[in-house]
């Protein structure tokens, strides 16, 4: 009868726990966003307590199941038993009592020791990271031709600031001059410098969010009105996924970033092509048509393009959207999905990114600027709004009574304008 029942419970189990084992299987190197597939000292530390937990909680449960299974064969009911006289039930037994509170306290004491450990370690910037981390490597701090160590080796950690926005990121690099104020902030895609111990400050401007990298670290909440920080490494060049992990409004899903590793030589070129300017348009062309509304469409009451529309301040910085992979707060892929996920399969690496398609890209600046409702499709309905809730073409944002809420709306030539425009800001 066991047997039986055994083997039918094997015939239902089998296939789930088959899908749960693929689903913790290291060598599947398509899921861009696994906490199993740690890539930075952070996200090691906290893989290692996580395991460290998943063997203590298997060993108990084969200790406590097998007893149990133990106890259900061996004294299961027999024929006759009701006959036989009643056990009478023990009580106090030292050497049991005293054994289970040495097994529990030991137990509490494995997990405790590595999860402190990671606590504090995961807190900041540690002192063994910072000599690698020095700003100089890739950002020189020239006094009189030499360069000079004179700061705090934790002052000389690269820091960034992480402003968490329904609903995206917006990234600022105060000690190299890329700030929201200098008009030079990067919203969506972070990039640090491989190898490098890197202090992030978590900042929020509404609600609560949360900043989650799973192969690099995570995660840690963005408070409004408080002050939040962690620390991140990055071991591989790549292009990492990132995601809000805290329930933030309409479009908490659609919350996401990327984090660009790069090589240190590689990021000191980044930073100089962020703090450029944008290129002119050349005259007579869909780009300069696309610029003017830019304005007229009063885009540029919200968004920065440094060298063209210097007011906004308030929604991401777009002076280098066109060199960006994704759009919308990360939502949009601006690479051929085809392309990539061929890189994707042929490497067996998800970080492993092809570049900007000028067509894909394209199709989604029209497609997200014609959102929200305000722009009819090919069927005389509005078009399905990218990112529900999203604050592109209101004016409700800046919370004055008498401004009327407005919608700016788009004719098929002005999305290919503003787009071709968009376009030019590489
Ligand atoms: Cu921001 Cu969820």
């Amino acid at each position: 009868m066991f047997s039986r029942f055994f083997s039918r419970a094997g015939l239902f189990a089998a296939p789930f726990l088959a899908l749960l084992l693929a689903g913790c299987s290291k060598a599947d190197y398509t899921v861009r966003q696994s906490t199993l597939d740690p890539k930075g000292p952070v996200a090691q530390i906290q893989y290692d307590v996580f395991m460290d937990t998943v063997w203590l909680a298997v060993v108990l449960f084969a200790l406590v199941g097998g007893l149990m299974v133990y106890a259900v064969i061996r004294f299961r009911s027999r024929p006759g038993d009701d006959t036989a006289p009643i056990i009478e039930e023990g009580h106090g037994n030292p050497l049991v009592e005293i054994g289970l509170i040495t097994a529990s306290i030991g137990a509490l004491v494995f997990i405790a020791v590595p999860t402190l450990s990671a606590i504090w370690y995961t807190d900041d910037v540690p002192a063994e990271s910072v000599p690698a981390s020095k700003l100089s490597a890739w950002y020189p701090r020239l006094e009189a031709g030499k360069e000079v160590y004179a700061k705090p080796l934790e002052e000389q950690v690269l820091e960034i600031d992480v402003i968490g926005k329904q609903w995206w990121f917006r990234f600022e690099y105060p000690q190299l001059g890329l700030t929201n104020d200098a008009k030079h902030s990067v919203p969506n895609e972070m990039v640090i410098p491989r190898g490098k111990a890197v202090r992030i400050n978590l900042r929020s401007e509404d609600v609560i969010h949360s900043f989650w990298i799973p192969k690099i670290a995570g995660k840690v909440d963005l408070m409004p009105g408080r002050k939040n920080h962690m620390w991140i490494q990055a071991n591989e060049v790549g292009h990492y996924y990132g995601q809000c992990a805290e329930f933030c409004g309409d479009s908490h899903a659609y919350m996401l970033f990327r984090c660009e590793v790069v090589e240190p030589e590689e990021f000191a070129k980044w930073v100089q092509r962020q703090k450029s300017d944008a290129a002119p348009v050349a005259p007579n062309t869909k780009a300069e048509k696309g610029k003017e509304l830019f304005g007229a469409k009063t885009c540029a009451m919200c968004h920065n393009i440094s060298g063209h529309y210097g007011a906004g301040a308030f929604a991401p910085d777009l002076t280098h959207i066109a060199s960006r992979k994704s759009l919308a707060g990360a939502w949009l892929d601006n690479r051929d999905p085809k392309a990539q996920l061929a890189k994707e399969q042929s490497t067996k690496n998800t970080e492993q990114s092809v570049e900007v398609d000028r067509a894909t890209l394209k199709a989604n600046l029209i497609k997200w600027i014609g959102s929200s409702g305000v722009s009819t499709g090919a069927d005389g309905k509005p078009t399905k709004d990218v990112k529900p809730g999203n604050r592109m073409h209101y004016y409700k944002m800046f919370n004055v009574v008498s401004l009327t809420e407005t919608h700016q709306s788009f004719t098929a030539d002005e999305l290919d304008c503003l787009a071709e425009y968009l376009l030019t800001l590489k």
